[in-house]
């Protein structure tokens, strides 16, 4: 029997969507070395513009402060927070509202998912 490419898709984005839902954080939370990676992704490519609690020199005032944004319903002012779309927001700012003031950063997509899984730590600071 041939494998049946719509079925590993789907497949795929339950891992995908059940990885994330785990990196957002019931239990235990993010491990520490995936944590410290992002630390070093934010302080690198992010802050420049935004202040971002935990992650030192980050206190760019380009664009909003980052603290409790786990807590916050809407990104950028148009888009529902849920793990995909910051995941998406962070990944592909410029497609997702063309012209706004943040780049794109040009990171991969496990990229913009370990700094999404940090910046949902941040509800508890
Ligand atoms: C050159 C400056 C710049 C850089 C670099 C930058 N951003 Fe932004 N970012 C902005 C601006 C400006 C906005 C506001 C966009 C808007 O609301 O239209 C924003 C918005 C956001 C938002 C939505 C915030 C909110 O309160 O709605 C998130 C999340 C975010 N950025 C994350 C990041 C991350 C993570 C990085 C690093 C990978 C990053 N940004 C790099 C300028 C920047």
């Amino acid at each position: 029997m041939t494998a049946d490419p719509h079925g590993t898709a789907t497949v795929r984005g339950f891992i995908a969507t059940a990885a994330l839902a785990g990196l957002a954080g019931c239990g235990g939370g993010p491990d520490p070395a995936r944590l410290a990676q992002a630390r070093t992704l934010i302080a690198a490519d992010c802050a420049a513009c935004h202040q971002v609690p935990g992650v030192s020199g980050a206190k760019g005032r380009v664009g909003p402060s980052l603290a409790g944004i786990a807590k916050q319903q809407i990104i950028a002012g148009h888009f529902a927070n849920t793990p995909e779309t910051l995941v998406s927001w962070i990944e592909h700012p410029q497609h997702m509202l063309p012209g706004n003031a943040m780049p794109e950063m040009g990171l991969s997509h496990e990229q913009a998912r370990t700094i999404a899984a940090y910046l949902y730590t941040l509800e508890d600071r």
